[in-house]
């Protein structure tokens, strides 16, 4: 079903694109269709700051330019998306972290468990050009630009059976983790069985019976209903991974540099936007965890910290890494 929904796609952008003459070269063009894929909900805040990209992009030029978003992975899995978007079928993504990893390791630095301190801590080292600028263009080779960093909220764990209290809680029990080595590794080290798989599998998994919890932040688990099937929320906040935009590179040299302009001008807003929408709906997100009857524990932080920290330093397995790391905690506040 998704196979043929997905040609039907191809064959579609293809002819819109062709019809304003932006596809095949790198001339630049005045106007067209931009299709961007999300695996989240259309409430999520980095759709809702997506749309507002896309309205302002509109109004800005005049109609030239449409960007039409694809939420709930409609076109795909993110790992699917980015080679789509390699092709050129799709022009903009929203990947996690994760998914950038595994085409370059240094972006292994900013997934890591504990490297940022809090949700601003991140946000002022992720769209900071002196300190991301060379990382964000290594893809290029690949037709990806990344061009935007929002926040993905803190990570925390999630299970059928519960309350988790220390590491050892989960001894035996399969978490599903995003597909990456930092992930299993991180799991490991909490004593659970790491199970990766694709987002969008994970409720169907968790009713099944097949991993017996998660990880994510409470948007996620609240907007994917994952709380229907895990009740067992443990405040571990182990992780906060930025989710990226990526673009097509020849999407992006197609611009005129005065629509390039006013597509990084509305780039910087959707981040804004996106930081204020995110703790605006992580408390929606509670209060229905709470409303749900979830069992919401703090569990001992230090003992999942000991228990993790041991990989932070045997990740950063090069030069750049451990000079990206440096710069990245040289901005934490006050620790
Ligand atoms: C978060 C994140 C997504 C990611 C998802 C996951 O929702 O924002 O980018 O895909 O977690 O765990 O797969």
């Amino acid at each position: 079903m998704r196979r043929w929904l997905l040609q039907a796609f191809a064959l579609v952008a293809a002819v819109s694109l062709a019809a304003c003459g932006a596809r095949g070269g790198t001339d630049t063009v005045d106007g067209g269709t931009l299709h961007l894929s999300i695996n989240q909900t259309a409430e999520h805040p980095m759709t809702v700051a997506l749309k507002g990209m896309s309205e302002g992009l509109f109004e800005r030029t005049d109609g030239r330019w449409t960007l039409v978003i694809h939420p709930n992975e409609v076109l795909g899995a993110q790992r699917e998306v980015i080679q789509l978007l390699q092709d050129d079928i799709v022009e903009l993504a929203i990947v996690n972290g994760s998914q950038l990893e595994n085409l370059n390791h240094d972006f292994r630095v900013f997934n890591l468990p504990f490297v940022f301190d809090d949700i601003d801590h991140q946000m002022k080292v992720v769209n900071n050009p002196e300190i991301t600028d060379s990382l964000y263009k290594s893809l290029e080779g690949l037709n990806i630009n990344v061009v935007a960093a929002y926040t993905g909220g803190e990570r925390s764990l999630y299970t059928e059976q519960g309350p988790i209290n220390t590491p050892s809680d989960i001894q035996g029990m399969k978490i599903r983790v995003q597909e990456t080595d930092t992930n299993l590794r991180m799991i490991r080290q909490m004593s659970g069985s790491p199970t990766p798989m694709s987002y969008g599998e994970v409720y169907t998994a968790l009713q099944a019976g097949v991993i017996d919890g998660a990880e994510n932040n409470e948007v996620s688990y609240v907007q994917q209903k994952h709380y229907e099937v895990a009740k067992h929320w443990s405040y571990t906040r182990h992780l906060i991974i930025p989710d990226y935009l990526i673009v097509s590179h020849k999407m992006l040299e197609r611009f005129t540099p005065e629509d390039r302009a006013i597509f990084d001008e509305l780039l910087a807003k959707s981040v804004e936007d996106e930081v204020r929408l995110w703790n605006e709906t992580t408390q929606e997100a509670l209060v229905t965890m709470q409303e749900a009857g979830v069992t919401i524990t703090e569990p001992d932080a230090e003992a999942f910290r000991t228990a993790i920290e041991p990989m932070i330093n045997d990740s950063l397995t090069s030069e750049a890494m451990r000079e990206l790391f440096d710069k990245t905690r040289q901005l934490a506040g006050g620790k």
